[in-house]
């Protein structure tokens, strides 16, 4: 019997058990015996492996994180750390090697495929930034936490004439904070992908008093060109001239816990499945991911070291919206 293993490496996400179930299930229905790997890619070198049964993957769907664990592995952005997993891969005699996770999981992964691994990646980050899928497991249920706490600050901020600075992850990619500020009505939205200057975000913010809002909210992605903290600097100085009261909420890793909601389970269903059918045609070194609503591959080579920006053009619907 052929063996796959499954591995989740990086900054968990909302699905990614979704994605093992389907693995497992799906690869167990194809005649391979299925291992999971614990920890990510730390947990491969060191061969920590545990055998993945159909009952192993029972009840896991609706949990946020990783029944696997996961670590972000220093070792393989090394040579050395890649010709170990290898070998260790090797040493198992794993046929299959599925690896759940974002752009660092992915660059391991063209890593150990240009090595000869038969490796197949699936794209899961909250950060939505993974070059070759539209969308990326967990990226929808983190927009939907970060949702709800704007509409939540919404509240209080009306009650009391306040203005919010919001920051919600991302790393490098304006994705969360763009979808959270558009769906949540953001009276300013700051992006990486966008030039930013703070008396602009001050003159939104102020704008939106002046219109005869009893609120004002800024979502900022932690990446931008000016931060939260940034921010916070610039309005403090300017404060008697801005003329209302500011306050920050930094969103951090509420965002990456929780159940993930339908559109994450089924994601991570389908990837889960379309990476074992790859694997059953015997099609490494790609990744998988959703494009235009179906599941689709990319050549790792094309992948790793590269990232997907947000769609910054949005950026302009926004402020007319928020009007
Ligand atoms: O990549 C997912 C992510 O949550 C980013 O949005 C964030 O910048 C980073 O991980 C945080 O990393 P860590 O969990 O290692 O602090």
């Amino acid at each position: 019997m052929p063996r796959l293993a499954v591995l989740t490496s990086g900054g968990d996400a909302p699905g990614m058990n979704a994605a093992i179930r389907a693995v497992a299930r799906i690869a167990i229905a194809r005649g391979f015996e299925v291992a999971g790997v614990r920890n990510g890619y730390t947990g491969l070198i060191a061969g920590d492996f545990l055998p993945l049964g159909l009952r192993e993957v029972g009840g896991i769907m609706q949990n946020g994180g990783t029944i696997l664990g996961t670590i972000r592995c220093d070792a393989m952005r090394t040579e050395s750390g890649c010709d170990s997993a290898l070998a260790m891969l090797r040493a198992q005699n794993v046929a299959v090697l599925v690896v759940i996770g974002g752009n660092g999981t992915h660059t391991g992964a063209q890593e150990l495929a240009r090595r000869g691994a038969p490796v197949i990646g699936v794209a899961s980050t909250i950060d939505n930034d993974l070059y070759g899928s539209d969308v990326s497991i967990g990226a929808t249920t983190a927009v939907d936490v970060a949702l709800q706490s704007i509409d939540r600050l919404r509240t209080t901020a009306s009650s009391m004439r306040r203005a919010f600075l919001v920051e919600v992850m991302g790393r490098h990619c304006g994705y969360l904070a763009l979808m959270a500020g558009i769906a949540g009505g953001a009276e300013a939205i700051v992006v990486p992908e966008a030039d930013s200057d703070p008396a602009v975000v001050a003159e939104e913010l102020r704008a939106a008093y002046a219109r005869g809002k009893s609120h004002a909210i800024a979502v900022i992605a932690e990446g931008a060109q000016y931060d939260a903290e940034a921010l916070m600097h610039y309005f403090h100085a300017h404060r008697d001239r801005l003329g209302f009261e500011l306050r920050l909420t930094k969103l951090g890793h509420v965002q990456r816990g929780g159940a993930p909601g339908v559109f994450d389970r089924m994601l991570g269903t389908q990837l889960g499945v379309a990476a074992v059918e790859a694997a059953a045609n015997r099609r490494f070194g790609i990744s998988v991911g959703l494009r235009a609503g179906v599941p689709a591959t990319t050549p790792l080579a094309e992948v790793a070291g590269k990232s997907r920006p947000a769609d910054a053009g949005l950026l302009d619907l926004a402020r007319i919206l928020a009007m």
